[in-house]
């Protein structure tokens, strides 16, 4: 059976929701699934002052953890236009991997969010594919074959790169159905491309 690893960081739920929107639609092509996150790196003291979704039942996975799966999908957060640094770290710390060439001919994925339309979501995605590039890895995004990124109808996130939300500046805009949608597309497509890869 293929495994699907969905690896996210999120600091108010945004990127845990789309990231359980993801691994459903992995599980929906019959793949052996698990939801992980990275560790946080802001203080306890700091992250209740700034009220994080302290929360989140997913268990802290580790650099070697990676090791054991087919393809991982990356959802995180745009700080400043690229991929938060609690993610970032986790990867800085997997030269081991790199040395060993484990992650080679895995795929990677990444979707994101972001506060504002225009704030960093395609930024962010393309500045960590080369992360999966180093790691010899394969690269897969949401292709257009997901409709739902064509319209112009309502506010959304979702673009080729990969699946994404819109937050608002207050975090107040949890994701809508057409990016949850896009999130259980991207979910189901990386699926199916991993078990052709690994077969
Ligand atoms: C330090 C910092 C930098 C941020 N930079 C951006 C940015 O460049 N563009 C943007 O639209 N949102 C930015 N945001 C908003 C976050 O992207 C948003 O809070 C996050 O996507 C929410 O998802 P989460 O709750 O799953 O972490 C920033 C937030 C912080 C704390």
């Amino acid at each position: 059976m293929t495994k699907v690893l969905v690896l996210y960081h999120s600091t108010y739920g945004h990127i845990e929701t789309m990231a359980y929107a993801v691994a459903e639609g992995a599980k929906s092509e019959g793949a052996d699934v698990t939801v992980m996150r990275v560790p946080e790196l802001v203080s306890d003291e700091v992250a209740k002052a700034s009220h994080y979704k302290m929360d989140q039942a997913a268990p802290i996975a580790t650099p070697a953890d990676l090791e054991a799966y087919d393809a991982i999908i990356v959802g995180a957060g745009t700080r400043f236009g690229t991929v938060a640094s609690q993610m970032r770290n986790f990867w800085d710390q997997t030269g081991g991997q790199w040395f060993t060439g484990k992650l080679i001919g895995k795929l990677g994925s990444v979707f994101t969010s972001s506060a504002t339309q225009h704030g960093g979501q395609e930024s962010t995605i393309l500045s960590f594919i080369p992360t999966f590039l180093h790691h010899g890895m394969v690269v897969a995004g949401l292709p257009y074959s997901f409709q739902g990124q064509m319209g112009t109808e309502e506010v959304m996130g979702n673009s080729p790169y990969g699946a994404s939300t819109i937050t608002n500046g207050d975090g107040s805009r949890m994701p809508s159905e057409i990016e949850l949608a896009g999130a259980r597309f991207q979910g189901a497509h990386v699926a199916k491309l991993a078990a052709k890869l690994a077969s």
